[in-house]
């Protein structure tokens, strides 16, 4: 069996950049939404002329996508994923414009038929419907309220009713409807989640940052070793993510 150490320290070197979870082959295991996103995006995005990803992180869902239209574009805010998704998309004919997380999209009114987003920070509604055509859809799967709460609360202790309600997709409802978007379907689901080991736990932490902000291992070693001990006596630490599928059309 690995020591705290040892998994404590590995975890600590991986590389963080770019949205790809391979690292966790066989330490964390993350049960998958029943809709199928990519395979989902990629249908989509098969039937249109100009599309565009925002918050594409290192690229990898929208290089997912067997066919893409004659205009795609993707939007990313962090320098490191910038690079990243540039060089994976670039070669499919992606352009891939530096654009910080909450700036205004850099795109004229009504120029897209599609708008896609996994994940985004925060569903920029105004700007989406903005960019979007009369009758463009925005196809997106967010984060639902409270996900992965479990780890969360583990280290920072229980959250308010406002941090936990946060992201509620009637919310999220209400603001896209409220900026033009008629939601044509929403869908949500809470899915299981294990970490296995606790270098899975650093890793998940150092790389999903906004999760318990500030993280480091030195900020946090005696929480992380109770944790350790835990999961070598009970089993793996078990966690619920939760997401929403978002299919709206503009008005
Ligand atoms: C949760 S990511 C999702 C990216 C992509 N759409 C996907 O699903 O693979 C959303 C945004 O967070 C940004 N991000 C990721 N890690 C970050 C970090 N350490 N600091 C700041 N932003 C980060 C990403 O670059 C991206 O624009």
């Amino acid at each position: 069996m690995r020591t705290f150490d040892d998994l404590v320290t590995e975890a600590e070197a991986a590389p963080v950049e770019g949205w790809d979870f391979s690292w966790f082959e066989g330490r964390a295991t993350e049960e998958r939404p029943s809709w199928g996103y990519a395979r989902a995006m990629g249908e989509r995005l098969g039937q249109v002329g100009a599309a565009l990803d925002v918050q594409t992180g290192g690229g990898e869902v929208l290089a997912s996508a067997p066919v893409l239209p004659r205009l795609a574009v993707a939007t990313e805010g962090w320098a490191p994923n910038v690079a990243k998704a540039a060089a994976l998309l670039h070669p499919r004919g992606v352009v891939v414009v530096a654009s910080p997380e909450d700036a205004p999209l850099p795109f004229a009114d009504g120029v897209f038929d599609l708008v896609t987003s996994r994940h985004p920070v925060t569903p920029h509604f105004g700007e989406i419907a903005r960019v979007l055509r009369s009758g463009g859809t925005y196809f997106a799967q967010h984060v639902g309220p409270a996900s992965v709460f479990e780890v969360v609360e583990y280290f920072l202790g229980e959250q308010p009713a406002d941090v936990r309600g946060a992201r509620d997709p009637e919310g999220e409802r209400r603001a896209a409807e409220a900026a033009g978007l008629d939601v044509v379907s929403l869908r949500a689901e809470r899915l299981r989640m294990e970490f296995h080991d606790i270098g899975a736990v650093v890793h998940f932490l150092r790389k999903v940052v906004w999760m318990v902000p500030g993280f480091t291992v030195d900020a946090y070693r005696p929480r992380l070793r109770e944790l350790h001990e835990r999961i070598q006596e009970e089993g793996p630490f078990v966690a619920h993510s939760t997401r929403h599928l978002f299919d709206a059309r503009k008005r």
